[in-house]
């Protein structure tokens, strides 16, 4: 046996648009008419069934749940507050605070009320003020009971999937939108930092602990040409943003999935990276399933080392998950995962808690229902389950150890 680092955070993740279902109102419905994509529809049905998954984190022994506010449900028009949505999410907090479950709450997950994305979203500096009035207003209500923040998820992946690979919206392709993305998410997160201190401090409330989820790729170099690549992206996709950010970031929140080896290789057909290399599939190495992503549980200590390096700051693995329909490897994956997070934390990293992707089954974005990340499904009568997985990962939880 063992052991985490006492006071360890065992959780699960999710995001509003994901599981809640009846989300209408944001981009991303209109994005999935667009492409012809799966509609995510009722999705997990979360915003009427959230009292179940409760009963699922407490059957998981959790005791921190990550999800979402939706924008577009609390202001689906500009300066229109929805009074429900807000006491939806007060009953929510309330009780999974009744149960002992610390809420990680995450404002931005992908997804733009329609107004702001019509006003063109991140690209345009002027939304950052609605992003900081919408926090003012999330915090203002429901502040007093909630310790951790994630002001934006995965802001480097959101734009480089919105305004370069063109698969998520607004599905550009223009390099200059999206480091003004990038720009604009940076100073969002700073100006929702400072107000989020604000209001703490204004209403009495102990200090929150606010951060962004940052999205990591364990990048190797296959051969000497591709270390210039791997320093340039690895700037690029993993440091900058924390670069411009850390001196407003009270822990760093890591989500951990990619394993990406790369090669020179400027006559390459298929697996371009765009500039000159390619990715190498590795052999030795299984696979996420349908999504395709190779798995190498050491990118988890790679990862968490390097980060801790840097910024020598407090790091919470705020997701970190496998695509596996029939649950076969999915325990496995998380076993090892956590044991080189064991190993990091043994050489000194400051790890605070783990956060599994995710409680259940959801949608997962242009690849729809597919991809299954869950330790839960929801059987045929709707009814939410522990998939063999998460009665595993439960244990893990109970006992704070491997
Ligand atoms: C990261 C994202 O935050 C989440 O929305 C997504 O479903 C998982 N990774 C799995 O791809």
């Amino acid at each position: 046996m063992r052991n985490f680092p006492e006071g360890f955070k065992w959780g699960v993740a999710t995001s509003s648009y994901q599981i809640e279902g009846g989300n209408t109102n944001s981009d991303w419905t209109l994005w999935e008419e667009k492409m012809g994509y799966e509609k995510a529809g009722d999705a997990c049905n979360s915003y009427k069934k959230y009292i179940e998954d409760i009963e699922i984190l407490k059957s998981l022994n959790v005791n921190a749940y990550r999800f979402s506010i939706e924008w577009s449900r609390i202001e689906p028009n500009e300066g229109e507050w929805n009074l429900e949505a807000i006491e939806h999410y007060k009953d929510l907090i309330r009780r999974l605070k009744a149960e002992g479950i610390e809420p990680f709450v995450t404002l931005f997950h992908y997804t733009l009320p329609l107004w702001v994305s019509k006003s063109k979203g991140f690209e345009n500096k002027k939304n950052i003020q609605y992003f900081k009035r919408y926090t003012e207003f999330v915090v203002e209500n429901l502040g007093s009971e909630v310790n951790f923040w994630i002001t934006v998820n995965e802001p480097t992946i959101y734009a480089t999937l919105g305004y370069i690979t063109k698969i998520w919206p607004p599905g550009k392709k223009n390099i200059f939108k999206y480091f003004s993305v990038i720009r604009n998410l940076e100073i969002a997160h700073i100006q929702a930092y400072k107000k989020i201190n604000e209001l703490y401090k204004k209403y009495g409330w102990s200090k929150p602990s606010v951060s962004i989820a940052q999205n990591n790729t364990d990048l190797v170099a296959g051969d000497i040409p591709s270390k210039i690549y791997v320093f340039v992206m690895k700037y690029i996709f993993n440091y900058s943003f924390l670069n411009k950010t850390h001196n407003y970031l009270d822990f760093i929140g890591l989500n951990v999935y990619f394993y990406t080896k790369v090669v020179f290789d400027p006559f390459a057909k298929s697996n371009k990276t765009g500039l000159l290399f390619r990715t190498v599939s590795n052999d030795n190495l299984r696979k996420q399933d349908i999504v395709n992503w190779d798995i190498n549980p050491k990118s988890m200590y790679n990862l968490v080392t390097d980060i801790h390096t840097r910024y020598k700051k407090d790091i919470y693995i705020t997701e970190n998950g496998l695509s596996d329909t029939k649950d076969k490897f999915r325990y496995d994956y998380i076993k090892s995962n956590l044991e080189y997070l064991l190993k990091a934390i043994d050489e000194g990293a400051h790890v605070k808690g783990y956060f599994y992707w995710s409680m259940i089954d959801n949608f997962e974005w242009a690849e729809g229902y597919k991809p299954k990340f869950g330790l839960s499904f929801i059987n045929s009568k709707g009814k939410r389950i522990l998939k063999q997985s998460g009665i595993k990962y439960s244990r893990i939880a109970q006992n704070n150890s491997l």
